[in-house]
């Protein structure tokens, strides 16, 4: 069993062990898991050329510790509840031992398919169980998934596809989501008609809609599936194996697919949920963000499926069919440990509390917040209105590249502040630098967040350039991780996560790179070119403000290039990325060198009209004063 910490003062202790001698501390912890053969070393590494390994030589299957280690204890446990878009149809509940069996069953068609060990598979559902059982059957045979949040377009399908260069995709024929269906076998075929490495196409019946199949391609899942396979020997896997792929977006290029590992991946997940949820034998644990991301990945799949947890996915959204389904879900299922992200916190909070009316929510014990800030406000009416006073909030600082969470209180053990991420969890070495690199050691300092030494559940590389991970991650600062967030850690000793210092922004927890925007933006014929930046918005926590040049529009006028920039950008990305104020002007303030003087574009979005501070570089320094105008205008 992974060992759980259940005092402060076990914290405290156990931190210190973890960080004098992380090794016995890593390996440890790993003995509780079940491995085809251990570990020859615990960890290798060297931060500049980014090679991190931990448990190198071990063998393992990742589903072997998720089912074969618990189905004797806990077979007709449920592993997966799934509450459906639709609050009347009937929710399904997958024990260990069914979810077991459809793993096997789809292993078994995969391998059929003549998918193997190595092979990549691009996954792109709704929130369905069938989502976990590809993922999982894909872990089972040795081959690296990719899944992809179905609320990207065909164009950011196919580029992630193609990025991978995957075989095989799992789609469906659509989705539901609140009042909508999702047409997303259409959008898998436009992806699908430009990148030719897929040659196989299994698509799962969900919404029942007429979907063409395109016949050499397409094959039905249910037709696939064969009841009598029901065991599939799993794939030994090194530890060091690639388990997963998964694309997220960074201030420069194309999205990056981060890798991650089996073995310590497996180890992090598992011993940071139990410990951060302080989940316990029997609870009934509620995580609502989408498979898509990392935090459905490590948080509704496989961290609370490798500690034997029941694990509740939901396919709606919080608002639909009204503002109170979170908190139906949470009685229905008498959920005990809820986790979400503050912008749903805040639109909640938004809509009033009368939502909450004749709700009961006495079962929870555990909230959590996820994926960006949590302002004060929101963190209290968390505290007040779901918690009742009674339930600790973990505020997780961490990221896709983190594998985990790496800042956070434990839930009921380490006191906790509102808007505070609180401490650093065992064997996590955070180092604050400023510009220049230099640590600030002791407390009341700020500056840029760095990781000094690896941990199990960090990403090894990016997929296909590892020089490029080397670049991002690894020589800003020498010898230290560099997560690109700004930090305070207070005169306590406590963190507080001040947002990206670089030029990525965080739009109700998705998180986007200005450049990807822009290159949207750009792809619009009428545009000469543009510049995006994030300013404070009080649901999304930060809006997408789109200064764009464009001097030959004449049809449609203004309007109608608003309209077709955000249809380019939803085309190009997804309707996420959509910008929430696109302001028109007839240049931007530049250096004489060309550069974009972003800090004048943001305070603009911020608001301000004037203490721009130096402006004397710039090119046309008149342009300012023709922004601010017309920005007080939008
Ligand atoms: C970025 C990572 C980690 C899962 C979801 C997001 C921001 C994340 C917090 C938090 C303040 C946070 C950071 C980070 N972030 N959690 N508790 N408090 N900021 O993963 O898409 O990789 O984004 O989200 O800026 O760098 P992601």
């Amino acid at each position: 069993m992974v060992p759980k910490i259940s005092t402060l003062g076990g914290y405290i202790f156990e931190y210190q062990k973890s960080v004098t001698n992380p090794t016995g501390f890593w390996s440890n912890i790993a003995e509780s898991f079940y491995w085809r053969k251990k570990w020859d070393d615990i960890l290798e590494w060297d931060f500049s050329k980014g090679h991190v390994q931990w448990f190198k030589g071990a063998k393992l299957n990742i589903t072997e510790n998720i089912f074969e280690r618990h189905l004797f204890f806990r077979g007709n446990q449920a592993a997966i509840i799934w509450e459906p878009n639709n609050p009347n149809e009937q929710h399904k509940t997958l024990t260990y031992n069914e979810l077991f069996v459809e793993v096997n069953r789809f292993a078994a068609v995969l391998t059929r398919l003549g998918i193997k060990k190595g092979d990549r598979v691009a996954i792109y559902l709704p929130m369905v169980p069938e989502l976990v059982v590809a993922m999982l059957a894909c872990a089972r045979i040795g081959a690296v998934h990719s899944v992809i949040f179905a609320g990207f377009s065909a164009q950011s399908l196919g580029e992630r596809i193609q990025d991978a260069g995957a075989k095989l995709l799992i789609t469906s024929d659509g989705g539901f989501r609140g009042s909508k269906t999702i047409p997303i076998k259409q959008i898998a075929d436009e992806a699908m008609s430009n990148c030719h490495c897929v040659s196989t196409a299994i698509v799962l019946k969900r919404t029942g809609e007429d979907i063409p199949m395109t016949s050499g391609r397409d094959i039905w899942w249910h037709e696939l599936v064969n009841e009598q396979e029901t065991n599939y020997h799993a794939t030994e896997m090194d530890a060091e194996d690639p388990l997963f792929i998964l694309y997220t977006s960074g201030s420069t290029g194309k999205p990056k697919g981060l890798v991650h590992s089996t073995g310590g991946y497996m180890v992090y997940t598992a011993y940071t949920f139990k410990n951060v949820f302080q989940y316990g034998d029997g609870d009934i644990y509620f995580c609502s963000a989408d498979i898509g991301w990392i935090t459905g990945h490590s948080y509704l799949v496989y961290g609370p499926l490798l500690s034997g947890a029941t694990s509740l996915m939901f396919e709606g959204i919080p608002t639909w069919p009204d503002a109170g389904r979170f908190w139906d879900i949470i009685d229905k299922h008498q959920v005990n440990q809820f986790y979400t992200a503050p912008t749903a916190i805040r639109s909640l909070m938004a809509l009033g509390l009368e939502w909450l009316d004749n709700k009961k929510l006495h079962s929870l014990k555990v909230l959590g917040t996820v994926g960006e800030p949590i302002n004060e406000a929101a963190w209290h009416w968390y505290h007040d209105h779901i918690g009742k006073n009674r339930c600790p909030i973990v505020d997780t600082w961490w990221q896709t590249e983190t594998g985990g969470i790496m800042i956070s209180p434990m839930a009921g053990i380490t006191p906790t502040k509102p808007s505070y991420a609180t401490m650093p969890l065992m064997g996590i070495q955070p180092m604050i630098v400023d510009q220049e690199g230099k640590p600030l050691l002791g407390n009341s300092v700020e500056g840029n967040l760095c990781i000094s030494y690896p941990w199990p559940g960090m990403a090894r590389t990016i997929w296909g350039d590892h020089d490029r991970f080397v670049k991002t991650y690894f020589s800003t600062y020498p010898n230290m991780y560099f997560t690109g967030d700004g930090v305070k850690r207070d005169e306590d000793g406590y963190y507080r996560i001040l947002g990206r210092v670089d030029d990525v922004i965080n739009v109700s927890g998705h998180r986007l790179g200005t450049a990807e925007i822009e290159n949207a933006i750009n792809e619009h014929p009428l545009v000469d070119e543009s510049a995006v930046v994030g300013f404070p918005h009080p649901i999304k926590g930060q809006g997408i403000y789109a200064f764009v040049v464009c001097t030959h529009f004449s049809t449609g006028g203004v309007e109608g290039i608003r309209n077709s920039i955000m249809m380019a950008v939803s085309n190009m990305i997804g309707p996420f990325a959509k910008p929430d104020k696109i302001q028109i002007v007839t240049g931007l303030p530049k250096t004489r060198s060309g550069k974009i003087m972003r800090r004048i574009l943001l305070k603009i979005a911020e608001g301000k009209t004037s203490d721009f501070g130096d402006t004397t570089t710039l090119l046309d320094p008149d342009i300012v004063q023709e922004i601010v105008k017309g920005a007080h205008a939008l």
